[in-house]
């Protein structure tokens, strides 16, 4: 199939390289001039698992293109698959303008029939005003051609984006004519072989499942986190907590980490646009009020204790962060807890030293560009060197079973604070650390 692909972003580039893989002609346009440049010349823009090899293949064989031109784009495509951004807007709702430009450009270009297949995660409802303007730019135009909408959000996870995409739990397709559900049917029939998990519904529905998914798995997220600060309290372990109670299966293990709070590109701003929705159609959103101020607060949980332990004037201190992704395996640190953390410690005065496997250059150019106080190292043994404390904050595997004596030599101060309760309290003690988790007292 001929398909084309607006927005090259995370998504978009994911979506394009995995469906080229599997045969199809695939355009990837984005209106980052410098990225399409980049990716012509092999340069992937982001850091995702298993995805330069695919974009670098396929771009080889002729199958996989990038642009700038949405026209051309167009003229060569059957399917048109909306990846734009829709970040959030300053009212809490979902900042829409990107999705509509498209479906603008769109309908001031198509010379054919096509089917629009919405990816972004949009509010419902956002399909129909896609549709209008569609219908409005081509009345501008004169012209009668035929097409379809359809809402097919993108479930994939930074980190196991291909494999997610290659080998997705489900497939949702929201669309109301047959036609269309047959043409995307067959798009998705290479990533279903093994068994059937297209799910088909109608197009608000479709457009809901993507915010109820989201928001169900952050609020497992923050009811974690608020039994995470009972434990503590009460002088439980949140850690034996979580297996005793992951064994039932009616719950499962999953999701159920404590920890310094969720962020990225989807969860922080789909729980807020949800909310929004829910209000905007007379339905207070409570869950979903407490699923977002839980989190924020415990965005800060790792800071408060950092201060209650050194005190509130940290001007004589610099602590050792490991970890600024918002989770592991992605350079993504969009709303990364680790932003809140270090703003709130260089509030209070004091020096950072940083290391990330793979985040660096992304959050000291844009997301941490203009906080003072921090230096940015190559290794997670150079962040301690000379270091009062260590924050470990995103749970890289690099971090998950590290020298101990090494740490010990280049720490001022034994003292972990441990966002992600990554190690043993009884090992930490045994050898001799100061040990902070979330989720059991100190
Ligand atoms: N990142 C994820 O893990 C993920 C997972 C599932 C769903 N989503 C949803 O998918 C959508 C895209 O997310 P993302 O993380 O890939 O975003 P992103 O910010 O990484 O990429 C968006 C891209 O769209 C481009 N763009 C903006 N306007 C454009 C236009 N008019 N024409 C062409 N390109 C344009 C931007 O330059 C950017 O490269 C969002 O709605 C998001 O909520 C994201």
């Amino acid at each position: 199939m001929k398909i084309s692909i607006i927005g090259t972003g995370y998504v978009g580039l994911v979506t394009g390289a995995c469906m080229a893989q599997m045969g199809n002609n695939v355009i990837c346009v984005d209106v980052d001039a410098g990225k399409i440049e980049n990716l012509q010349r092999g340069v992937i823009p982001i850091y995702e698992p298993g995805l330069e090899a695919i974009v670098l293949e396929n771009f080889k064989l002729g199958t996989l293109h990038f642009s700038t031109s949405l026209k051309e784009a167009l003229d060569n495509s059957e399917i048109c698959c909306i990846a734009v951004g829709t970040p959030m807007g300053e009212d809490g709702n979902a900042d829409l303008q990107h999705v509509l430009q498209v479906a603008r450009d769109v309908g001031k270009n198509m010379t054919h029939y096509i089917i629009v297949v919405d990816k972004s995660t949009v509010p419902v409802g956002t399909a129909d005003k896609v549709r209008g303007i569609l219908q409005e730019e081509l009345g501008r135009r004169g012209l009668q051609i035929p097409f379809d909408v359809v809402s097919n959000p993108e479930f994939l996870k930074e980190g196991s984006a291909i494999e997610d995409f290659m080998r997705p739990d489900r497939v949702i397709v929201g669309a109301d004519s047959p036609g269309a559900f047959e043409k995307i049917k067959e798009l998705y029939e290479p990533f279903t072989k093994n068994h059937e998990r297209l799910i088909a519904m109608d197009i608000r529905s479709a457009e809901m499942t993507k915010y109820a998914a989201n928001a169900m798995l952050a609020t497992k997220i923050s009811f974690m986190n608020e039994i995470a600060n009972i434990c503590e309290r009460v002088g439980a372990d949140v850690n034996k907590v979580r297996i005793g109670i992951g064994s039932d299966s009616r719950i499962g293990y999953s999701f159920i980490y404590p920890g310094c709070g969720f962020g990225g590109s989807c969860f922080p701003k789909d729980v807020r646009a949800l909310e929004k929705l829910a209000l905007e159609n007379g339905h207070p959103p409570e869950i979903l009020k407490a699923v977002r101020t839980v989190n924020e607060s415990q965005k800060k949980v790792l800071a408060d204790k950092v201060i209650n332990r050194f005190g509130k004037d940290l001007s004589a201190y610099t602590f050792a962060v490991w970890g600024l992704s918002f989770k592991p395996e992605t350079d993504d640190t969009r709303d990364a807890s680790s932003i809140t953390i270090i703003g709130e410690l260089t509030k209070h005065g004091a020096g950072i030293k940083a290391y990330d496997p793979k985040a660096i250059d992304v959050a000291s150019n844009f997301y941490l560009k203009d906080h003072k106080n921090i230096e940015y190292v190559r290794s997670k043994y150079d962040a301690l060197s000379g270091a009062d404390a260590l924050l470990l904050i995103t749970e890289w595997k690099e971090f998950r079973s590290p020298d101990f004596d090494e740490m010990a030599k280049r720490l001022k101060n034994k003292i972990i604070f441990d966002g992600r309760n990554q190690y043993n309290k009884e090992k930490m003690h045994e050898l001799g650390f100061e040990y902070h988790q979330i989720g059991v007292a100190s």
